[in-house]
C-alpha cells in the first residue's frame, strides 16, 4: 500500500494533471496554485517583506507551486531563492519562466539543503494540504535550513474564522470525490507545532486584516480591486528561528 504522503504527493500530481487536460499551460499553471497570479503574488511578497524580506535575502519557498511568487520577485530579487514542490510539472514551468532562480522536486517531507543557509523561508497554501503531521516535518526542516534569527511564514485556514467556513463546507461536502487534501486548523494548534519544530511565534494575523502594505493596484480574478494595505486570504504567521 502506498504511504499516505505518496497519496498526498500523487493527488496533488493528478490535480495538475487534470487542470492541463482542461486548459491551456498557462491557464493551468495559474489555476494550479489557486489562480489571482498578480494580486496574491504582491500581497505575498507584501507579508514576507514583513517578516523581514529584502532584495538580498535567502528565500527559500516550499510548495512554491508555478511560480507565483518567483514572477513577483523576478529580477529584483538578488539573493538566493529555492523553491520546492512536489509536483514535476509546475517545477517544469517555474525553471522555464525564471532560469536565474533555483526549483527543485521533493518527497514533500524534506528540505535538500544544509543547516543555516536561508534567512527566510515561507509556506503560502502548503500546510493548508497537509495533515498535521507532515507540516510540522517541514517546519522541521525549515527551522533546521535557517541560520539564526531567521523568519519563516507560514499560511493556514482557520476552523474558527468565518471567511473560512464555507471553504471547510465544500470540503465537507466533496470528501467522497477525488480531489486533493484541505487541511483546517486553529491557530493555537498551528502555533504549537510551530514552537515544536523550533520557532519562536512573532505575529499570527487573520486573512481578513488588511495590514499588508503592497506596492500598487490589483484585481483578483473575480474582479475583487486590491490595494494597500491589502488581506492574504487565509490566516498567516511569522515564525522566528530563535538567535543563538
Ligand atoms: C495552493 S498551491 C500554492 C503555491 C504557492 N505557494 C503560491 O502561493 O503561489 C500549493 C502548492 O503546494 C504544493 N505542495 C503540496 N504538498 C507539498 C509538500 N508536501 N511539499 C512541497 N510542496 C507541496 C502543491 O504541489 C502546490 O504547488
Amino acid at each position: 500500500m502506498p504511504s499516505l504522503m505518496d497519496r498526498l504527493n500523487d493527488e496533488y500530481r493528478a490535480h495538475v494533471d487534470r487542470l492541463l487536460a482542461e486548459h491551456d499551460r498557462d491557464t493551468a499553471m495559474a489555476l494550479a496554485v489557486g489562480a489571482h497570479w498578480e494580486a496574491v503574488g504582491a500581497v505575498e511578497e507584501g507579508v514576507l517583506r514583513l517578516a523581514g524580506l529584502t532584495p538580498d535575502t535567502d528565500l527559500l519557498d516550499v510548495g512554491c507551486g508555478s511560480g507565483r511568487l518567483a514572477a513577483r520577485l523576478g529580477a529584483r530579487h538578488r539573493g538566493r531563492y529555492l523553491g520546492l514542490d512536489v509536483v514535476p510539472a509546475v517545477i517544469e514551468y517555474a525553471r522555464e519562466q525564471h532560469p536565474d532562480f533555483e526549483f527543485a522536486v521533493t518527497d514533500g517531507l524534506s528540505v535538500p539543503a544544509p543547516d543555516d543557509s536561508f534567512d527566510l523561508a515561507c509556506f503560502f497554501s502548503v500546510l493548508t494540504h497537509l495533515p498535521h503531521e507532515a507540516g510540522y516535518r517541514l517546519l522541521q526542516e525549515a527551522a533546521r535550513v535557517l541560520r539564526p534569527g531567521g523568519g519563516c511564514v507560514v499560511s493556514f485556514l482557520e476552523l474558527a474564522e468565518p471567511n473560512h467556513w464555507p471553504i471547510f463546507e465544500a470540503t465537507a461536502a466533496s470528501i467522497g470525490v477525488a480531489r486533493h487534501h484541505n487541511q483546517f486548523t486553529h491557530r493555537d494548534d498551528l502555533a504549537l507545532l510551530a514552537e515544536r519544530a523550533g520557532f519562536a511565534v512573532e505575529r499570527v494575523v487573520g486573512g481578513w486584516e488588511h495590514v499588508v502594505p503592497i506596492d500598487g493596484t490589483y484585481t483578483r480574478d473575480d474582479g475583487e480591486v486590491v490595494t494597500s494595505p491589502a488581506r492574504l486570504g487565509q490566516s498567516w504567521m511569522i515564525l522566528r528561528r530563535p538567535a543563538d
